[in-house]
């Protein structure tokens, strides 16, 4: 994935620095006490020399445009402070001065003491679900000068301006955008305005996943590495260690009691995936090693019997290399070529070029709904009511979409649809390809083996239907359960909730990113999930994230597997940071008080 590698010296070069002692406060004080201290530091910057932040992100997929987080918590577990309007922070966030307060409690607060590279052995067991009666205070940090500069209104972006009476005491990179404005059980509105509202409860979700509990470096873990992979909730280790422990068997071989519980648990996977995807048959759905293998899978066996010469491959210019190189191998076998729809430098494809590319010699088009490099969402029904127009199938690459909004392949009218375990919280290894159930039925097998046949003689061989015709030999039983239960997880949380919660962080962090002396963005759509890519030119991308991983903030500093995406902004490659609904709003002003320390030196 990335060609960033660790190394020692780099590791250990800590120039003695007024920023380290603060960043080293700010990160105890968050962790370990929930809240961000006022500390006297001479050395900041003044609020004169604060840049105006560029215009963050403007809406998500799956999430209202209007969407506006409420100005009140709802939840009944809000504490009465913290209820009502007007809210003022002092009150509203647990605050030193208001000894009647209830005691700050922050999303990384946990019963066990952060371990030193290692999940912390007290960490809670089983899963949480948000909105049960275990359900924990939404914990924010206190910020003295923080206030909202229109309390009475609805607001999609936190308020942004300097404070009406700036303190020496506090930090003035933290002092420009109003923080969110509840304090416990943070309600959002669902996709669909009618549907109650979901109660999106960041610490309950943070003590579901042990990894995010130990300390890296000395400092405890800020894991901004999402695009790459994602952490894991218990939930999901607990399913897969269970089979293991006590299901485990072979499926759909044995008349035995074993094989019939795993045979059980692979198919309650496939029906959990299904609807995922809003699939309309769980026969739609094939178990793939990941996105990559899913689309090599459509490539190879779709695309051998369907493309020819001169045909043509419609791509586009900001896909991951899984979506690239499957379609390369496919041109070379075929003697088809392929196709890029191009971007403009925002990083937003240029849709108006579209129907000029879609051909007759168009056979598929292949796009990705969220790119992992530029964070850019696509639109893919657009793309794919343009391709259907004209009869063409159209593939949509939801590695980067599916950890953060709501997917309906109906709805999208997808023909192929791909995704990957790892990235929506489940195993590695286990991924999904939805296809529509005409086109896999005549499509031909790609691999041969065990399970994807009716009857073999040596003569000839009758395979058997779809899904099981693409799953040649033993599949990733485990993997499976585990990507069932992540999907789950999911659904507990309230995906629309997840998209909301993830898209009120991106625009929190977006201004306060591009307020960094020097920081160039890379990727700057107007519809965006996730990512925030960057450069700061003069300082290596190499030097940006290991400096990040001394103070334990993990992100991706390479080429992100998008080369082609990168190269459109002459750069080779970025620091990514990207995020997951168990992020928090303390963790990006993590981020933000070490790349400001990076640049002043
Ligand atoms: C947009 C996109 N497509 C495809 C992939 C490949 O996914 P996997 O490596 O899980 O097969 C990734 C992985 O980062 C991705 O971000």
């Amino acid at each position: 994935m990335s060609d960033f590698r660790l190394e020692p010296d780099l590791l250990h070069e800590a120039p003695a620095d007024p920023f380290a002692d603060i960043i080293a406060k700010l990160a105890n004080e968050i962790f370990n006490e929930g809240r961000l201290p006022a500390t006297s530091v001479d050395t900041l910057p003044s609020s004169e020399q604060f840049q105006p932040p560029v215009a963050p992100p403007t809406a998500v997929a799956g999430v209202p445009s209007n969407f506006s987080r409420p100005s009140a918590p709802t939840s009944d577990a809000a504490p009465a402070s913290s209820q009502g309007s007007n809210v003022d922070l002092s009150g509203g966030f647990p605050s030193s001065h208001n000894p009647d307060a209830p005691p700050p409690v922050h999303p990384t607060v946990v019963a066990a003491e952060p371990h030193e590279d290692s999940p912390g052995s007290g960490t809670p067991q089983g899963s949480h679900v948000p909105g049960s009666s275990d359900s924990h205070e939404f914990g924010e940090p206190t910020f003295k000068t923080w206030e909202r500069r229109n309390p009475e209104q609805p607001h999609s972006l936190w308020e942004t301006g300097t404070p009406d009476s700036p303190s020496e005491n506090d930090f003035y990179f933290l002092q420009h955008v109003t923080p969110p404005s509840s304090a416990s059980g943070v309600a959002f509105p669902r996709a669909n305005a009618s549907a109650p509202f979901t109660s999106f409860d960041i610490e309950g979700v943070r003590r579901d996943f042990p990894a995010l509990h130990q300390r890296v470096n000395g400092h405890p873990l800020v894991w901004l590495d999402n695009a790459a992979t994602t952490h894991k909730p218990q939930a999901v280790l607990d399913a897969t260690s269970s089979f293991y422990g006590r299901d485990n068997s072979n499926i759909h071989r044995a008349a035995h009691t074993l094989a019939g519980r795993s045979t059980e648990l692979f198919e309650a996977g496939r029906e959990k995936v299904r609807q995922f995807l809003g699939a309309a048959d769980k026969k739609e759905i094939v178990f793939v090693r990941g996105t990559t293998e899913g689309i090599n899978l459509v490539a190879q066996s779709w695309g051998r019997k369907n493309v020819g010469a001169g045909d043509e491959i419609l791509i586009s210019n900001l896909e991951h290399h899984a979506n690239i190189v499957p379609w390369q191998f496919l041109a070379e076998q075929t003697g088809a070529s392929l196709r890029v729809i191009p971007m403009n430098d925002r990083g937003e494809l240029i849709l108006e070029e579209l129907p000029k590319l879609l051909t007759d010699k168009t056979k598929i088009v292949s796009v990705t709904q969220v790119s992992n490099a530029l964070g850019t969402i696509n639109p893919v029904e657009e793309i794919i009511a343009l391709a259907h127009a004209r009869g063409i199938p159209v593939l949509v690459d939801g590695a980067q979409s599916t950890p953060h909004i709501p997917i309906n392949v109906q709805a999208m009218d997808a023909d192929f649809f791909v995704f990957s375990g790892h990235k929506v919280f489940g195993p590695t290894g286990i991924g999904a390809l939805y296809g529509k159930s005409h086109l896999l039925e005549e499509m031909p097998p790609w691999q041969g083996g065990g399970h994807m046949i009716k009857d073999v003689t040596f003569e000839r061989t009758v395979y058997n239907h779809a899904p099981e015709k693409f799953e040649a030999g033993t599949p990733d039983i485990a993997g499976v359960v585990g990507l069932g239960a992540a999907i789950d997880y999911m659904f507990r949380v309230g995906i629309p909730a997840i998209a909301a919660y993830e898209h009120s962080l991106l625009e929190y962090a977006t201004p306060l990113l591009h307020g960094i002396p020097g920081l160039r963005p890379i990727g700057t759509a107007h519809h965006k999930a996730s990512v925030l890519g960057f450069v700061i030119p003069g300082i290596s991308n190499e030097k940006i994230a290991k400096h990040l991983d001394q103070q334990g903030i993990a992100v991706r500093g390479g080429h992100h597997c998008a080369m082609p995406a990168l190269r459109h902004f002459g750069v080779e490659s970025t620091v990514r940071p990207s995020l997951a609904f168990y992020n928090t709003f303390a963790e990006v002003d993590l981020l933000i008080a070490a790349l400001h320390q990076l640049v002043r030196h």
